[in-house]
């Protein structure tokens, strides 16, 4: 089945697509994107995946056009096209392409591109018996709320955990507060209460963190928002990562400290469940 990608009014097989040298997301990284996957066919969370968009627009200031009933139906096709049941659906939108300056263009249209590809997800082996993650220092801007398409030191810190053998790098901002990983949110849990840090401006407010923060409020497992130390993590009773591709993904260990007894821990285990059950 191919990966298919639509960029600014025509679809095309993935590898035939392309966009503009001049493209500002190319030369400045002035974009925003989304990721979403579906499961058995079906585009989840698109409607709280498309307002995150157009906030991220907003918030970077991008004139358009999109209307979200327009750009889920390009998703939609995307999808059909590629054939897939379990899809990737990356959706980027630039601030277009013309003579490379710092400040905004005039009258130059945004660069939009969909892509819907096969999906890979972590191994079950992984699932079963929990991930290793590493610490990096959070050397990010002040507005990781955006899902801007400048992710230099994710990229930075992802490729330094690969090299390390870990699953995820774990942002620690310069308070010695945990922040979020390179491409999903992070929790704990400490006697039976789940917790993960609050929406700020430091990190993304994921999808996936509001709907296990709302499915365990649903089902009743304590749940805080509150900002967590590196020393609270180490102690924790159990560690966990939420994110489209990631889901909720057990952690046992961080950098060389082994998390509790080293196993997926069953409070973790019951949000999976969950989870699974919800988007089912
Ligand atoms: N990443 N934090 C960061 C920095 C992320 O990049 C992501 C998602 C998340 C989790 O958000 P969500 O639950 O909405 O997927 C948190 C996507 C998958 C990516 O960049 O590939």
């Amino acid at each position: 089945m191919p990966a298919i990608a639509y960029v600014n009014g025509k679809f095309s097989l993935i590898e035939k697509a392309v966009v503009s040298v001049e493209d500002r997301g190319f030369q400045l990284g002035d974009g925003v994107y989304e990721v979403l996957r579906t499961y058995n066919g079906r585009l989840h969370a698109i409607e709280a995946h498309l307002r995150r968009l157009f906030r991220s627009l907003a918030a970077i200031e991008l004139k358009h056009h999109f209307t979200a009933a327009r750009l889920e139906r390009l998703m939609r096709e995307a999808v059909r096209r590629s054939g897939y049941r379990d899809a990737l659906v990356y959706l980027q939108v630039t601030r277009g392409a013309t003579k490379r300056m710092k400040e905004f263009p005039k009258g130059v249209p945004p660069t939009l591109v969909i892509t819907a590809r096969s999906l890979e997800l972590s191994s079950r082996a992984a699932r079963r018996r929990g991930v290793r993650i590493m610490t990096a220092k959070d050397v990010r801007w002040l507005r990781c709320d955006v899902k801007s398409v400048c992710l230099l030191p994710n990229v930075l810190a992802a490729n330094k955990a690969k090299a390390a053998g870990c699953y995820e790098a774990l942002f620690i901002a310069p308070d010695g507060t945990l922040t979020e990983c390179a491409s999903a949110n992070i929790f704990i849990v400490k006697h039976g209460v789940v917790i993960t840090p609050p929406k700020s401006a430091n990190i993304l407010a994921g999808i996936t963190r509001e709907e296990v923060i709302a499915l365990a409020r649903k089902h009743r497992i304590p749940l805080k928002e509150r900002s967590i130390t590196l020393k609270q993590l180490f102690a924790a009773d159990e560690v966990f990562l939420t994110g489209t591709t990631t889901e909720v993904l057990p952690v046992v260990r961080v950098d060389n400290h082994r998390i509790a007894n080293g196993k997926p821990g069953p409070v973790t285990q019951r949000l999976y469940e969950l989870f699974l059950e919800h988007v089912g």
